[in-house]
């Protein structure tokens, strides 16, 4: 049977009729035609069919334990967030990207405790709570927590500068559902550009930046896991994200606290930042 531009789509879409899982039938089969008509509606030439080939091979060349390629091109094309947002809670705190550099697990840390191993110049206190959507705090939830240095690095990005675990801690909630630590105010910061993704950018004339946020990862029994940033009121690009990734409701102030008792009280050197967020949780979905 000769195969024209128009059928080849319906025989594809057919050839995937027998896939026993349903769901992963139904991506399939509303996947072909989108990229079919994708291929038809620009006219995708050889040269430029082969360019996306090598490109999305060095994609995965680039992927190693520590490096998320594929990851950080989803996140520059915006797909990173339509997933979150569209799988976001309907009446908790706003959801955004996990982002590559979230390790699996942070290191067990008690409330109070600082998570900056370094001894950064811009102390800061952050305090908060889970709650449930009635506000009922969530006593023994967990609360990952991971950022960027002052200079606008993870610390498995500068391995030689930064120990493992700094800027990044376990915390569980305490009886009235609160946690708090330590740290400095995190940097703005690019994305990694050493990769195709940052030829990516690069030949679009886009920029790599992200504004300075702290990301959280909550979760408590019963409830769905939420992962979401806090981002510093006042940071360059809040307006402009390489990753599309800011939600207003999301942008915390930083409130400098010029108080020498306080700054006694949490540990940390006079002045200080202070910043506070509610992370509140919807139930499971039952079924
Ligand atoms: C991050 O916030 O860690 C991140 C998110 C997306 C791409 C790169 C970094
Ligand atoms: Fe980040």
């Amino acid at each position: 049977m000769d195969l024209t531009s128009e059928s080849t789509t319906a025989a594809v879409t057919e050839s995937f009729a027998e896939t026993a899982d349903p769901r992963l039938r139904e991506i399939l089969q509303e996947l072909v035609p989108h990229l079919h008509d994708f291929v038809r509606k620009v006219r995708l030439t050889l040269p430029e069919w082969e360019a996306a080939i090598r490109f999305l091979t060095a994609v995965g060349q680039k992927c190693d334990a520590n490096r998320q390629e594929f990851i950080l091109l989803s996140d520059v094309l915006g797909v990173s967030m339509l997933v979150e947002t569209i799988n976001g809670q309907e009446a908790g705190t706003e959801s955004t990207v996990l982002g590559p550099f979230h390790v699996v697990a942070s290191p067990e840390r008690e409330n109070g405790d600082s998570i900056d191993l370094v001894g950064g110049a811009n102390p800061c206190v952050v305090t908060g709570r889970v709650l449930d959507t009635s506000g009922t705090p969530l006593t023994g939830a967990t609360v990952d927590v991971w950022q960027c240095s002052e200079d606008g690095f993870y610390d498995v990005q500068q391995p030689d500068v930064q120990p493992l675990g700094n800027g990044r801690g376990l915390f569980h909630t305490d009886t009235e559902g609160r946690f708090a630590f330590r740290t400095v105010v995190p940097s703005h910061y690019p994305i990694p550009t050493d990769g195709p993704v940052g030829q990516l950018l690069l030949a679009t004339g886009r920029h790599p930046y992200r504004p300075a946020h702290i990301h959280f990862i909550a979760d408590a029994p019963g409830h769905r896991r939420l992962t979401t940033h806090i981002f510093v009121a006042g940071s360059p690009y809040l307006d402009s994200d390489a990753v599309f990734a800011v939600k207003k409701s999301l942008i915390a102030d930083f409130r400098e606290v010029d108080d020498p008792e306080q700054a006694r009280r949490h540990g940390v050197d006079n002045p200080f930042r202070t910043a506070s967020i509610d992370l509140v949780l919807e139930a499971d979905r039952v079924g």
